[in-house]
């Protein structure tokens, strides 16, 4: 997506100006200017609208936007309850910065990450620090920027003259870390893909760990096919380092979806603060946390954890207050969403929410399976979300065509390729999340169904350019 241009002035003719006028019957447009008003799209107008004018042309031109409850490529609550909606009208005036204005929205924030470090298992759940961000992506700006300063401080000797920090991961990791490896110039060392393996492997993790090594990022679960990443094996190998070489590495759980589904789901599962190594887990509020775009969350295992230089003192809004954040101002309503949706759900509400999207995504994986005509890279059992790819005997048509031909139904759902060493395989994925109904999935299974002859037959795949991934939200 290019960056905006600000340059672009109204070029266009007047018989094309005047296509883009309202109804005259509108609201409280003139009806008798006819169909002459037309506001330049790409300059600010001369004058002011009527405010009924200016919401159709924006609401009819926002129909042209796909419908969000059929779209299978995004992580990102596209429902949530009505209540959910006017609390969040009422603040939408709240900055988040504003602590001091705010207090109780500040409150609520705080009670937010009291309770996720319970949930995930802080030995001390008092003394945790953590904070609300924007999603993952800042909170894994975050997380990365405490473990680049943790190791600055171990090597101040070596850094920056003679040394230079890297991050290891597995090549499955989302974009927001090879971001943050370019933002802030550490080296990315990627742990490929091998034969069935779609991310890290623990062992070569370690192998990849030096004197230089910041972290290791461990996900939960993977962008690319809904797994978990083993995170306890991947401690268990450092430790295994540690013994053999000196070098203590520590490890960020990127929980983005699984830190809201695996609490609830796998609770056996030990991935959190229970390792000792786990020293900062994020979280997506806006993904399986189930609030609207955009909160994420953050959080230390404890305060030593994080670089007390890091913190910012604010006192200008009246208060002293400290903040760990890339933005200034925020909105406070997403926040106070998460409290709502804590509050409301409860661990019991949130463990039958995460377990009927997890059934709603296995059952149709295992619909689509019997179909014949597909291979399975996952089930839908750990994230409720799963990969697939076209059975080996397919050859008149790819899961690029599949994509396209579903599209026309309304329905997105991303085709892509996976990276190295698995540039071959290309596949579509499937993520279910809450309001994506067993009833809506039976439908979207119904149309895939209809497809296939036709798919069938085609002589060749039509997509030429395997390159170009379709929606993909990685
Ligand atoms: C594993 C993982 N990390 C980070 C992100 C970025 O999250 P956000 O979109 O909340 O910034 C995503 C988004 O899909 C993700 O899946």
């Amino acid at each position: 997506m290019p960056l905006h241009k600000g340059s672009n002035r109204d070029k266009e003719p007047s018989k094309e100006r005047r296509r883009r006028a309202l109804n005259p019957f509108f609201g409280e447009a003139d009806p008798t200017a006819g169909m002459t008003s037309a506001p330049p799209r790409h300059r600010l107008p001369d004058g002011p609208l009527p405010p009924s004018t200016a919401y159709g042309l924006v609401h009819d031109e926002l129909m042209l936007d796909g419908n969000s409850r059929l779209n299978l490529a995004t992580f990102v609550t596209t429902w949530m309850e009505p209540e959910a909606g006017v609390l969040m009208g009422e603040c939408r005036d709240k900055n988040m910065i504003d602590k001091d204005e705010y207090p109780r929205t500040a409150e609520l924030e705080r009670r937010c990450v009291a309770m996720l470090a319970d949930l995930w298992n802080a030995p001390d759940p008092t003394t945790t620090v953590g904070c609300s961000t924007t999603g993952s992506s800042e909170a894994c700006m975050l997380a990365g920027l405490a473990l680049k300063r943790r190791w600055a401080a171990r090597n101040a000797d070596r850094y920056p003259a003679a040394a230079k920090p890297n991050l290891v991961m597995g090549i499955n990791v989302q974009v927001c870390w090879e971001k943050f490896c370019n933002f802030w110039e550490v080296e990315a060392r990627q742990v490929p893909m091998e034969g069935g393996r779609f991310h890290l492997d623990p062992q070569a993790a370690a192998e990849l760990c030096d004197e230089n090594t910041i972290g290791v990022v461990g996900i939960l679960g993977s962008t690319f096919d809904g797994s978990y990443e083993p995170i306890a094996d991947l401690c268990a190998a450092l430790d295994t380092l540690q013994e053999h070489t000196g070098l203590d590495i520590p490890v960020h759980v990127d929980g983005a979806s699984g830190g809201m589904v695996a609490p609830f789901l796998d609770e056996d599962l030990v991935w959190d603060f229970r390792l000792p190594r786990v020293s900062s887990i994020n979280t997506s509020g806006h993904k399986y946390g189930l609030v609207y775009p955009g909160v994420g969350w953050v959080l230390w295992r404890s305060p030593s954890d994080l670089p007390e230089e890091l913190v910012f003192r604010v006192n200008y809004l009246g208060g002293d207050m400290p903040t760990f954040a890339l933005n200034f101002s925020r909105p406070g309503a997403q926040v106070v969403a998460q409290y709502y949706t804590f509050l409301r759900l409860g661990r019991d509400g949130y463990r039958a929410v995460q377990q009927a999207s997890r059934d709603v995504a296995s059952g149709l994986a295992t619909q689509i399976e019997k179909l014949g005509d597909f291979h399975l890279l996952t089930r839908g059992d750990e994230l409720p979300v799963f990969a697939l790819t076209t059975a080996p005997d397919v050859h008149a048509y790819d899961v690029f065509d599949v994509s396209r031909r579903l599209r026309e139904h309304g329905w997105l759902v991303p085709a892509y390729t996976f990276p190295a060493n698995r540039q071959d395989l290309s596949v579509l994925r499937v993520v279910c999340r809450n309001g994506f109904s067993s009833d809506l999935a039976e439908l979207l299974l119904e149309d895939l169904r209809l497809l296939l002859p036709e798919l069938r037959g085609q002589r060749h795949p039509l997509s030429h350019d395997r390159e170009v991934a379709t929606a993909f939200h990685h």
